[in-house]
């Protein structure tokens, strides 16, 4: 059993996969350690990297827009971390071995907090947290539920600032996350009154 602190240190010295060669931050993670509702994305960009917080670039202000629209926010009713702490050059795609090598950290992130609702960002956090086969666009919205817990695929908001037509059934994912919020874990909602 680890608690958080030792998690957090443990992987801010990890060295166990390549990338760890040209990063500036891990980026371990942000927000409530408490949350009922938990994101996962891919792995840091550029500012990420530089800054040491999960979706701070572009994409994240995008990300930080539609958790408005929904009355979350990152650091008080939710939870984001991604798949690989530490970023792949050039933004490739994390590769199934540093995915590998880091899952443990998320696996422990999520242990602690223990979340009601999990939302995966993107193809890759979702084939990894949800099912290997995912077809991304046809079934992004669709909620499963794994031992109590609720997970739902989302389109990743880089994709949605690179093709701006998917946009609206973006948002509708986020109602749904609303409603899935109200049904299981209401709390989130009357905490912030
Ligand atoms: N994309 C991700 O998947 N994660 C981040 O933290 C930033 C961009
Ligand atoms: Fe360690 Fe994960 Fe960074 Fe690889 S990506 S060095 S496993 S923290």
């Amino acid at each position: 059993m680890t608690n958080w602190n030792e998690l957090e240190s443990k992987c801010k010295s990890c060295t166990a996969c390549r990338l760890c060669e040209g990063r500036h931050n891990v980026v371990f993670g942000v927000g409530d350690r408490q949350a009922r509702v938990m994101f996962i994305g891919e792995g840091p960009g550029e500012q990420e990297d530089l800054q040491g917080e999960p979706f701070v670039g572009r994409a994240g202000q995008l990300l930080d827009k539609m958790l408005y629209a929904v009355d979350l926010d990152r650091k008080k009713n939710v939870y984001i971390a991604n798949i690989v702490k530490c970023r792949p050059p050039m933004n490739r795609d994390p590769q199934d071995d540093e995915q590998d090598s880091c899952i443990g950290y998320l696996r422990e992130q999520t242990r602690l907090i223990r979340p009601k609702i999990i939302v995966t960002l993107g193809r890759i956090a979702g084939m990894k947290i949800i099912k290997p086969d995912l077809r991304i666009t046809r079934e992004h919205g669709e909620w499963i539920e794994r031992k109590g817990t609720w997970m739902m695929p989302m389109l990743h908001p880089a994709a949605l600032l690179r093709n701006q037509s998917q946009m609206e059934g973006a948002f509708r994912d986020f109602l749904l996350l609303r409603d899935k919020i109200k049904e299981v874990c209401p709390e989130v909602y009357e905490d912030i009154g």
